[in-house]
């Protein structure tokens, strides 16, 4: 088109003919319906941006309230040149965006509703392709959830960690400091003022947490699904790599569109297992068990909890990262990435497996150095044998249970102790300091009532703090047994995800303060010492199944009366599968 002024006075507002492009299907055509969708639209757009060039949607979860995303408007800025580059038109869209420490009464409450109004969004509108923003825990997966649904080309750009805190010469982990910190103020060994002084330091940067919590582990298992480019993830945020990055995803997005590839090309089996490979080897957080399976339920690929076991068992824990370890996510970036972890485990990876780039992920480990072998190991010296999530079956958990043995006691793998049963967080919190409860440190403390219906919405209350008189005594570590799910940047004998939960008539509901839990991780066994007839005759406690008032209306009544449990992802039973990214019908 001639350059100069467009529109009444000389621009070439004609007829457009019809594209090959999706969004050609909004704005092609010289009738009036083409004609209102390209008007709207032009507010400065070159009339050339309607020429049947791919329009590439920019997914942002960037919002003041999930701080950890709060710099990803300054990534899409990037995303946007790539993509005008490459000849596509970049469109900014901002949506659901979840601030795990900000919103109540729990971020997973409303993984599948951002899940499902992006998925409507990216349906709605005209868009050809997608790149995706996240990085606080929720919003990587609910991306990959609704692109998975929607099934239009997509690429992930991770956020990326903040650099790492420091407090009286000592590197802080987002989160697990925290614990470790509040937990000695419970003791008596911090003051709370030292404790208070030490919050202005714990967040340095821009970026999501800086352990192997759930947000980074979700950001390096999208690269792992082969849905970002190979070495982005991990990325510290303010590293000018990220925007370099996101430059090259925008210029991706416009080939994707190209060669329509789509995410059911690359969100195969495969991708799966390989991200549960990943998860083992480096350490990362059990919510990515119900994420992993969510994201797969969309796809339609049949993943299970078995699954996770058998193919994440056997794989080496190579990454020494809080809350197990000692490193923090700016430490493993320097010391090569997840490509440099994967290249020591690369006979565990499906060689088929394609990334957004259509070559196969196998294709970028050769020749990965680690720049810094005490953050990753070489495979022959690893940090575990078996770094791999376990799952438990038996009595108290049928449809199954996980605990991450990396990040619990070694001696409390095996054991057997009687139950302290707590109905609720709040019955928990109410009595847990009394001086005069019955606990010792062979007591299992049974939390229920925080699963994905009872809370609802799944809570990270799973790893209770210990009782103080214990702490007192010197118990760092005691066996936790709940429905409800654990912050990643959380360690301990922690078994969780207990399906089906107390309020879905699970078997927690009918164990009682004194009985006696068997916890037996190298057999996968979780048991109540009750036969099948005793559990059988008793009435589960109303407390449990009820913990919560029943919503009577909105997001949350839809959530319980739909949320399918842990075992399978915990999401909602009809947004299950995708829908692909057809439209039927139009209103003007
Ligand atoms: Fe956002 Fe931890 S609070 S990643």
């Amino acid at each position: 088109m001639a350059h100069g002024r467009v529109g009444e006075q000389g621009g070439t507002s004609g007829p457009v003919a019809p594209r090959e492009q999706r969004s050609a299907r909004w704005y092609g055509g010289d009738d009036r319906d083409g004609y209102i969708h390209r008007a709207w639209m032009r507010r400065g757009l070159p009339n050339h941006a309607f020429d049947g060039r791919p329009h590439i949607a920019i997914a942002n979860t960037a919002s003041d309230l999930t701080p950890c995303n709060l710099h990803l408007d300054g990534v899409a800025a990037a995303v946007k040149q790539g993509v005008w580059e490459a000849g596509g038109v970049p469109l900014n869209l901002p949506v659901v965006s979840l601030g795990e420490t900000q919103v109540r009464p729990t971020a997973m409450l409303w993984r599948n509703m951002a899940a499902m109004a992006t998925e409507e969004m990216l349906r709605a509108n005209p868009i050809d392709g997608v790149v995706l923003l996240g990085g606080c825990d929720k919003t990587i997966p609910s991306l990959l959830m609704a692109a998975a649904s929607v099934d239009l080309p997509a690429v992930v750009v991770p956020g990326g960690p903040m650099l790492t805190g420091h407090f009286r010469g000592t590197p802080l982990g987002c989160g697990t400091s925290t614990w470790q910190l509040s937990e000695e103020v419970r003791a008596g060994t911090l003051s709370p003022e030292a404790f208070l002084r030490s919050e202005s330091a714990m967040v340095r940067s821009a970026g999501h947490c800086n352990t192997m919590g759930t947000a980074s582990t979700m950001g390096l298992l999208a690269e792992a699904l082969g849905t970002t480019i190979p070495g982005v993830a991990g990325t510290p945020a303010p590293d000018a790599r990220l925007l370099e990055s996101a430059h090259e995803a925008g210029r991706l997005a416009v080939e994707l569109v190209a060669e329509g590839r789509r995410p059911s090309e690359v969100l195969t089996r495969g991708s799966f297992l390989n991200a549960i490979v990943a998860l083992a080897a480096i350490g990362g957080s059990t919510n990515a068990v119900v994420h992993l399976l969510a994201i797969a339920g969309r796809a339609g690929v049949g993943l299970t909890l078995d699954d996770v076991d058998r193919t994440g068992s056997g794989v080496p824990l190579l990454v020494d990262l809080q809350p197990a370890g000692r490193f923090l996510m700016d430490d493993l970036y320097r010391a090569g990435g997840l490509l440099a972890v994967l290249s020591q485990v690369r006979d565990l990876l499906d060689p088929t497996a394609i990334t957004v780039t259509g070559r196969p992920l196998v294709e970028y480990l050769d020749d990965v150095p680690i720049w810094d072998r005490e953050v990753i190991r070489v495979r022959e010296e690893p940090l575990l044998a078996e770094g791999g999530i376990a799952v438990l079956r038996g009595n108290l958990a049928p449809l199954g249970a996980v605990i991450k043995p990396a990040a619990a006691s070694p001696h409390l793998l095996r054991h057997r102790g009687r139950a302290l049963v707590f109905d609720s967080i709040e019955d928990f919190h109410a009595r847990v300091d009394d001086p005069d409860l019955d606990v010792d440190a062979d007591t299992v403390l049974v939390l229920r009532g925080c699963g994905p219906r009872g809370y609802p919405g799944m809570p990270e209350v799973s790893n209770m703090p210990l009782p103080a008189k214990l702490l007192e005594q010197g118990v760092r570590d005691m066996v936790r047994v709940c429905d409800g799910r654990m912050s990643g940047t959380a360690y301990g004998t922690v078994v969780l995800h207990v399906a089906p939960e107390a309020a879905a008539g699970g078997p927690l509901a009918r164990i009682r303060t004194g009985d006696v839990v068997v916890l037996d991780v190298p057999a996968r066994r979780l048991d109540v010492e009750l036969t099948d007839d005793e559990l059988a005759a008793r009435e589960p406690a109303p407390a449990a199944v009820a913990a919560y008032a029943a919503p009577t209306r909105g997001w949350e009544r839809l959530y319980v009366d739909h949320v399918q449990q842990a075992d399978t992802g915990a999401d909602l039973d009809f947004l299950v599968g995708s829908s692909g990214d057809a439209v039927g019908r139009e209103s003007h």
